[in-house]
């Protein structure tokens, strides 16, 4: 191999840039040749490369986002962008590719390499719902912003005697909502994975009130079917029923922009360096990341077109502590 080019797709996370400054030194300490695909698919399917030496990736490894740009591309869902995007690396002469992203992301990677072009995908999203991972990259730095969020609203809550509906990303997964749930000492949890019924909300906090609490946090993740938007809907005509005045916030894309933390650094670099070693050891078709504490690989056929549950008794834990 003498050639490889790294992309970065989907919604972007903290650590991408950590991920692809590994994939640039480690690949040209293999002797190889290392190319950026500008944003993401789209980028691939344009041949939109450009070559990345040691010093193109100084600097970046404290950045958050992605230096190569990404981008949701319905297109290469079809076989006609798989084609374009094989022919731009043929005529470019690169013969393997680093795929860093979450679930759409990983399923692009399993097409190329089912069309016999080499593969390798990084995981790497916000959500934690990557089949397979432990943890994905991002995460730790999004439930870390998403927990100062509420230790910060948890403060102005006080003052006021109020409840703070605080909706987190996550998309399907809830995830990011139980763990900055149970972090962030929340009263209540909404998930996807729970059906909600607001009046148990209600129960919990006027009970949280009679205890004396001076604030309710209420943890909604952005896929539950009660959102933070449903969930103000719905006690509009019942606010007397709450015992605090109500009032919501949604924490949206701040989730993604953060620089990335120490954990998120070095998990993107470990992950960086174990798909060009994947790469050189001719083992493709695989995603790299965290697997039961080791870094090591599953194969994209196992990973793709499922989604990672969450614990429910970490659910349960936080329902007991709650008090
Ligand atoms: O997958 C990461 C994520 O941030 C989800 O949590 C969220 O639902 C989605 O991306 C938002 O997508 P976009 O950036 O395209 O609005």
């Amino acid at each position: 191999m003498k050639r490889i080019a790294v992309l970065t797709s989907g919604g972007d996370a903290p650590g991408m840039n950590a991920a692809i400054r590994a994939v640039v030194r480690t690949g040209i300490a293999k002797g190889w040749e290392v190319f950026g695909v500008n944003q993401g698919f789209a980028g691939l399917m344009e041949g939109d490369f450009t070559p990345l030496k040691q010093r193109d990736v100084g600097g970046i490894i404290q950045q958050g986002g992605t230096i190569l740009g990404s981008a949701r591309a319905p297109l290469f869902k079809e076989e006609p962008g798989q084609l374009k995007a094989l022919d731009a690396l043929k005529q470019a002469g690169i013969e393997g590719l680093v795929v860093i992203g979450g679930n759409g992301s990983q399923t692009g990677a399993h097409a190329l390499h089912q069309r016999n072009f080499p593969v390798v995908g990084i995981a790497s999203t916000i959500d934690n719902d990557l089949f397979g991972p432990d943890i994905t990259i991002g995460v730790d730095t999004a439930l870390n912003i998403a927990l100062e969020a509420i230790d910060r609203l948890k403060i102005t809550a006080s003052s006021h005697k109020r409840a703070f509906l605080i909706e987190v990303m996550g998309r399907g997964c809830g995830y990011l909502a139980l763990m900055a749930g149970i972090a962030g000492g929340a009263e209540y949890i909404v998930i996807p994975e729970v059906p909600c019924n607001p009046e148990d909300i209600a129960k919990e906090l006027r009970e949280a009130r009679e205890r004396g609490k001076k604030h309710g946090i209420i943890v909604v993740a952005e896929g539950a079917e009660y959102n933070a938007q449903k969930l103000v809907e719905y006690f509009k005509e019942r606010k007397d029923t709450l015992g605090f005045e109500l009032r919501a916030s949604i924490i949206g894309h701040i989730q993604r922009g953060g620089a990335p933390g120490a954990f998120d650094r070095i998990l993107a670099t470990r992950s960086g360096a174990a798909a060009t070693q994947c790469l050189l050891k001719g083992q493709t078709g695989v995603l790299v990341g965290l697997f039961k504490g080791e870094m090591t690989t599953m194969p994209l056929s196992e990973v793709v077109g499922k989604t990672k549950g969450v614990d429910l008794r970490l659910l349960d834990l936080h329902r007991e502590l709650e008090q």
